[in-house]
C-alpha cells in the first residue's frame, strides 16, 4: 500500500500561510521541497492549488474541492480525502499531503511519514500546522540549513505511541 507523506513548513509560531500565500521568502527552501516531491503525486487543497495555479512539474497533482464543477488542466479533482487518497493510490506513486491548513488537519490522522521545515522565524500569519509532533510520530532525520533565514528539515515516523525523541 501506498504511505501517506504530509509535506510543510513552518514559522517558530507554527504559521504556514497568510491568506493564499507564504509569509516568507527562504533560498533553497523551494529547491528541497522539489526534491522530496519529484516523482510522486501531490495532495492539496484548492486554496492551495489556486496559489500555486498551475500544476508542478514531474509531479501528478490531484485538487481536493467541494466544488463540483472545478477542474484544471493537467490535474486531478476529488471531492473528499478519501476519493483523493484512492485517487492518488491507483496512481501508485508516493503520496504527498502539500496543504494548506484545511488538507494538513485532516491528513495528520492518516499520516505515515512528516516531512516538517521549520523556518527560524516568527511570522504574522492567519493559517496554522496542527499541533505536532505528537506522541504518534518519531523523529528520524534531522538537517539544519544556512540561508538568508535559516530553517530546520526534520522527518518524522509513525510510531504507534512511541514518544518522540523530542518530546521530554
Ligand atoms: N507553509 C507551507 O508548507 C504551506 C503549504 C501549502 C499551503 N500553505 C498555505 O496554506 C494556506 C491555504 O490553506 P487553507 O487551509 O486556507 O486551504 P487549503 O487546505 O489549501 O484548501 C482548503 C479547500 O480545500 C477543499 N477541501 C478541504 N477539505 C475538503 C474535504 N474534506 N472535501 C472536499 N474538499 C475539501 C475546500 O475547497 P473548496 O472551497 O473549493 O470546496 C477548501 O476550501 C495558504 O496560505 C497557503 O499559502 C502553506
Amino acid at each position: 500500500m501506498s504511505s501517506i507523506h504530509i509535506i510543510a513548513a513552518r514559522s517558530l509560531n507554527n504559521v504556514i500561510g497568510r491568506g493564499s500565500d507564504i509569509p516568507w521568502k527562504v533560498k533553497g527552501e523551494r529547491k528541497l521541497f522539489k526534491e522530496i516531491t519529484m516523482g510522486g503525486t501531490l495532495i492539496m487543497g484548492r486554496v492551495t492549488f489556486e496559489s500555486i495555479g498551475r500544476p508542478l512539474k514531474g509531479r501528478s497533482t490531484i485538487i481536493v474541492t467541494r466544488k463540483k464543477e472545478f477542474q484544471h488542466d493537467g490535474c486531478q479533482v476529488a471531492h473528499s480525502i478519501d476519493e483523493a487518497l484512492l485517487l492518488a493510490k491507483q496512481i501508485g506513486k508516493t503520496i504527498f499531503v502539500v496543504g494548506g491548513g484545511e488538507l494538513y488537519r485532516q491528513c495528520l490522522p492518516l499520516a505515515d511519514r512528516v516531512h516538517l521545515t521549520t523556518i527560524n522565524t516568527e511570522v504574522e500569519g492567519d493559517i496554522y500546522f496542527p499541533d505536532f509532533p505528537s506522541k504518534n510520530f518519531e523523529l528520524i532525520q534531522e538537517k539544519t540549513y544556512k540561508s538568508n533565514i535559516d530553517y530546520c528539515y526534520q522527518i518524522y515516523r509513525r510510531s504507534n505511541g512511541v514518544p518522540c525523541l523530542s518530546e521530554p
